[in-house]
């Protein structure tokens, strides 16, 4: 058996399923570029017949993307695999993932049939979808809890009807690592076509095992591994990609490899986090903002003394690089332009003014400016242009005793507009004198600060998500006053209602 570990990566498929994280097309290529640099051999770019959007991104990104397999998910429905045979036309190389439920669970509950139907509807399937394309991958939903037995019989029969991989996914991130690794070494002892197939793993996070489910996997003989950048996904999340990736690459005993350059992995992770608007936990494992920062004194003058005394994985080794440039109040454009490409931002002179004055009114304000701070102030310029409703300024009153009230003062298409309110606390006053100024029904449903924070001086990130006339717009800003940062939230997602 080869020991080259194929990637999958479905981060645009089921890490997009995440509630508040869904991008749109543009952003999905600019994903998919990235995950084409990190050397992932095959993209799940989506599931097209969820949606118009997702039939086009799906499209977009088969026509941008070359080395990369890209595959569409379905359902074992017929109009599905039709749909997703279409909006791949343009993929160099393409997939059809397909796939129906085997546990007793999905079986009885949610298709409301019997295995034998189950059968029969997952070898049609994959006779349907090997009729549009060569590669047509086969998932067992809920394979975690499914009866060995079935799945073997379920496994060995899409197999002979023309499946080229099979997923057999703990949907419900339930399994033990013995017991999962234990699975797929069943299905290599007892599917007699098994060889004629590669096996994939696909698991979910809801017991904090996926990484280690998804390398018993692979001990046990699957050669592919559904993942996504920072471990998003459903609920708990799938697999993190650069988890498995850094512990084959990491554990030689082990010998297997991927083709992924881990290079690129630090860069990945912030392009998947910005836009998706998901945070990082501190202290995700790889790719955590902690993962590599030494705080105990004993750890500190360990590391000192030899890197390896603490750590495991040289930092470079991922892409993160300690720049030795510090940006201060006192930096030119050409230090901040050099950090900002260091940074992979590229941007032009006309750009470069209006974020170097950004830079220069937030340096007066914190001593350290760090690379995140960078990448929202270079971030936000990149993305946004001149937003359609600005925040011209901002007074607010609060404190013990006081009626929080706040006056806004926006400017919309030239023209400037004031507006006083209060509230139960300085943010809920201002957004109630925003509501007033535009006029509109709208109704916030997620409102999220963070603090990133090394210290008071840092700055407060802030995502809105409104609704109005049952469209979500979402909405993201900066700043080292979180009540400022907030309104210009609000501000841009009420800036996307047409
Ligand atoms: O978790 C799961 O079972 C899935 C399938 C659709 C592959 O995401
Ligand atoms: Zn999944």
């Amino acid at each position: 058996m080869n020991n080259k570990i194929q990637i999958f990566d479905t981060t645009l498929r089921d890490g997009e399923q995440v509630p508040g994280c869904q991008l749109n097309t543009i952003e999905k290529i600019e994903i998919a570029r990235q995950l084409e640099k990190l050397g992932v051999d095959i993209i799940e770019a989506g599931f097209p017949v969820s949606s118009p959007g997702d039939f086009n991104s799906v499209v977009e990104i088969s026509k941008n993307i070359k080395e990369p397999v890209i595959c569409a998910l379905t359902r074992a429905v017929n109009k599905d695999i039709e749909v997703a045979a279409e909006s791949l036309k343009h993929a160099k190389r393409k997939r059809i993932h397909t796939g129906i439920g085997t546990s007793e669970f999905h079986i009885k509950n949610k298709l409301n049939s019997n295995p034998e139907d189950i059968l029969k509807r997952a070898v049609a399937a994959v006779k349907f979808a090997r009729k549009f394309v060569d590669d047509v991958e086969f998932y067992a939903e809920d394979a975690g809890r499914s009866d060995n037995e079935y799945l073997a019989r379920v496994i060995e029969a899409v197999i002979k009807a023309g499946a080229t991989v099979v997923n057999i996914p703990d949907t419900t991130g339930y399994c033990l690592p013995q017991e999962y690794g234990e699975k797929i070494a069943y299905l290599v002892n007892n599917v007699p076509n098994i060889d004629k197939a590669v096996i994939s793993t696909h698991c979910h996070n809801d017991l904090g095992m996926a990484t280690a489910n998804t390398l018993a996997g692979i001990v046990n003989g699957a050669r592919q591994v559904e993942v996504t950048v920072n471990g998003i996904g459903e609920r708990a999340g799938n697999t993190s990609l650069e988890e498995v990736v850094m512990a084959i690459k990491s554990h030689h005993a082990l010998d297997y490899e991927t083709g992924v350059n881990a290079t690129e992995i630090i860069k990945s992770s912030k392009l998947v986090s910005t836009l998706m608007r998901m945070p990082v936990q501190p202290n995700k494992a790889i790719v955590g903002r902690n993962a590599f920062s030494h705080s105990s004194g004993i750890h500190q003058d360990g590391v000192l003394k030899s890197r390896q005394n603490y750590e495991i994985i040289d930092p470079a080794e991922i892409g993160l690089k300690e720049s030795a440039i510090v940006l201060t109040a006192r930096s030119g454009r050409a230090a901040l332009r050099h950090r900002l490409q260091l940074l992979g931002y590229e941007v032009e002179a006309e750009e470069l003014e209006d974020v170097y004055q950004r830079f220069l009114d937030f340096a007066d304000k914190k001593k350290d400016i760090n690379d995140e701070d960078l990448e929202i102030l270079a971030g936000r310029e990149k993305k946004k242009g001149k937003p359609p409703i600005e925040l011209v300024s901002l007074q607010v009153m609060c404190g013990k005793s006081t009626i929080p009230t706040a006056t806004v003062q926006v400017s919309f298409k030239g023209d400037v507009f004031t507006e006083t309110a209060s509230g139960n606390g300085p943010i809920d006053a201002s957004f109630t004198a925003v509501k007033n100024l535009v006029k509109r029904r709208v109704r916030l449903e997620e409102f999220l600060i963070q603090a990133i924070t090394r210290g008071s001086d840092d700055l407060g990130k802030v995502h809105v998500q409104v609704e109005h006339k049952g469209d979500i717009y979402y909405g993201f800003s900066a700043h080292t006053d979180i009540v400022t940062a907030s309104v210009e939230a609000f501000l841009d997602a009420l800036g996307k209602i047409s």
